[in-house]
């Protein structure tokens, strides 16, 4: 069982690398996720398992460490009203200016970023676009790089985009499935923490930043909103999850939909 102590000390880690800081109720869970962790190395104690995640032995164990910690959850076309929307609004009112560039922020393993770069692609192949994915997980990003998804996932791409858009794996990637080239050429993915991001010097038409807010404190929850509706561009749209909200009504977005909004300002 893990001791307040190291629970406490472990909690603050996290919190230093992501920002995210776990309740004290989660204390078996933290003990029961990182079980297999001691084990895997040769650590007697939590607080042992601690003081090696701090050292530099230990810094590809600390990635691993917040890749315990944290939930990557995601699936294609995940919260698919969301995605029929952006399609319909694109229709409507395509924009004017090229390069269309999206942001997947707390992209996990890419199938939000994806799922975007396939209505992005259908409606405007002969123009250019580009979509970003972002997340804190190391490991995350290297999945979203290689772009290769179990099969048993593909059904939750809708049947014209499947047909267009996602190669069955063959021989050592039997049972996966990839996306074209095309696609998977204007995806670009990197490490990024969504408090500092520091690696996009981009400002965005479309961002996407869902199912991430939950995480964090109130302070911290504005902190990252911030962060990102800043490098939303005037009229650009930005998609919430369906738990999370602003909290407060802001000047500078108007709200299209329950968790979807425009910048109105600049
Ligand atoms: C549940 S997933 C959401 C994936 C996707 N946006 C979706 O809705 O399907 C949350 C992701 O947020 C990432 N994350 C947590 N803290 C972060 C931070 N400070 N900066 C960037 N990403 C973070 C996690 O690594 C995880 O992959």
């Amino acid at each position: 069982m893990i001791s307040v102590q190291a629970f406490n000390q472990l909690n603050r880690v996290l919190e230093q690398k992501t920002g995210i800081s776990l309740a004290k109720n989660k204390r078996d869970i933290v003990g029961s996720r990182l079980s297999s962790r001691l084990r895997a190395t040769q650590c007697e104690s939590y607080n042992e398992y601690y003081h090696f995640i701090i050292s530099e032995k230990g810094s590809n164990e600390l990635s691993t460490f917040i890749d315990k910690m944290t939930t990557h959850e995601t699936y294609f076309f995940r919260e698919a009203s969301q995605f029929e929307f952006l399609l319909s609004y694109l229709k409507d009112k395509p924009p004017k200016r090229f390069p269309i560039r999206a942001w997947s922020a707390a992209s996990s393993t890419g199938e939000e970023a994806y799922s975007i770069a396939m209505i992005l692609e259908d409606l405007f192949y002969n123009h250019s676009w580009h979509v970003y994915g972002t997340d804190i997980s190391e490991t995350t990003i290297a999945m979203a790089q290689e772009a290769l998804f179990a099969i048993s996932t593909v059904s939750k791409v809708p049947k014209k985009y499947k047909k267009s858009y996602c190669l069955k794996g063959y021989g050592v990637h039997d049972g996966s499935f990839s996306v074209t080239k095309q696609i998977k050429s204007n995806c670009t993915f990197s490490v990024d923490n969504l408090l500092a991001p520091s690696t996009l010097d981009y400002s965005f038409d479309i961002i996407f930043l869902r199912n991430v807010l939950i995480y964090f404190d109130e302070t911290k929850q504005l902190k990252i909103l911030n962060n990102v509706i800043k490098r939303l561009n005037h009229a650009g749209l930005l998609f919430l999850g369906h738990s999370e909200s602003l909290r407060y009504k802001r000047d500078d977005l108007k709200m299209l939909q329950p968790c979807i909004y425009k910048k109105i300002s600049p």
